[in-house]
């Protein structure tokens, strides 16, 4: 296999994928703010933001701890309203979590009181699938997430990346046409991260879906995106967008092309200046 750059200059442009240009997801100035704690004053945590996530499209998004990303997916998902702003899915305004869109949340959501086959089965269960198509979609999700000899345990008796990995095949055997996943490979070791970094690079080519993918590991959001966006430290903001041109057709094996290097020596260089100032204290 060849990784063959769609655009060899792309590392330096700001501009939407190329993978698509149909919009399925756009933020429009959109805002979030909390009140501070103690006070009855607000302060912003999120945006404005602007952004338009093509059909198709695997965008990541980085940036340092507390920069408002999983408020930005909280407000994607429909779990949260902005305070400002409009979310727009498939044409729509959103309000609550729509149909066709599946998250995967930064803290482990798996149900305690459920073995991992029925955990995985709930949502379809939920949503009226028969029987046999939920036995079918389940043993997939099972092989795939590497689950299978672990059907009857329950969350308690896993390690905590056995636990997120049910967490994503919850949402995936739901099938979403949007999938939102906020650091989802967190409590994993750096190979299984890999592995399950093509897993999803496969399922993604084989659905078509629209992800967007929160992740603080930058060689993550290298190796997997069409599109990387960078947020500044809080309010979050985008303050680069790197277009990887990576073919449809890739895979981990990515890591050892010199673009790679490129690409997470750019997004390592706006990152840094934001996390210091984060640890700074200066935000
Ligand atoms: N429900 C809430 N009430 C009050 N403040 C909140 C709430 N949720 C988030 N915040 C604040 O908003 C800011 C952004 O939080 P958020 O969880 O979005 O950060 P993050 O970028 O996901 O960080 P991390 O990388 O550590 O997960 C933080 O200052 C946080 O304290
Ligand atoms: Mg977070």
């Amino acid at each position: 296999m060849t990784f063959a750059l769609k655009d060899a200059t792309a590392v330096n442009d700001v501009r939407p994928s190329s993978t698509t240009r149909t919009a399925h997801v756009t933020l429009n100035k959109v805002t979030r703010s909390f009140k501070k704690a103690g006070s009855k004053e607000m302060f912003q945590a999120l945006g404005p933001i602007d952004l338009t996530l093509n059909k198709g499209e695997f965008f990541s998004v980085v940036g340092p701890s507390g920069c408002g990303k999983s408020t930005l997916m909280d407000v994607l998902s429909g779990l949260a309203k902005p305070s400002s702003g409009q979310v727009m899915f498939e044409g729509k305004v959103i309000s609550g979590v729509p149909d066709g869109v599946g998250v995967v949340f930064q803290e482990d959501a798996s149900f305690p009181w459920l073995n991992v086959r029925d955990n995985i089965a709930f949502g379809l269960r939920r949503s009226g699938v028969d029987g046999p198509e939920v036995q079918r979609r389940v043993d997939y999700a099972l092989g795939f997430m590497g689950l299978k000899d672990f059907a009857a345990a329950y969350p308690a008796q896993l390690s905590g990346g056995m636990r997120q990995r049910v967490c994503i095949a919850r949402t995936l055997v739901m099938q979403p046409r949007l999938i939102l996943l906020d650091e989802p490979f967190g409590a994993l070791d750096q190979q299984t991260r890999l592995l399950m970094g093509d897993e999803l690079l496969r399922l993604w080519r084989e659905t078509s879906a629209t992800v967007l993918l929160i992740t603080h590991a930058l060689d993550e959001a290298a190796m997997l995106s069409d599109r990387v966006g960078v947020m500044s430290s809080r309010p979050g903001l985008f303050i680069d967008m790197v277009e990887t041109g990576w073919e449809r057709d890739r895979d981990s094996r990515v890591v050892s092309t010199p673009r790679f290097g490129e690409i997470n020596a750019r997004l390592w260089e706006k990152l840094r200046v934001e996390t210091m100032k984060v640890m700074g204290g200066q935000h």
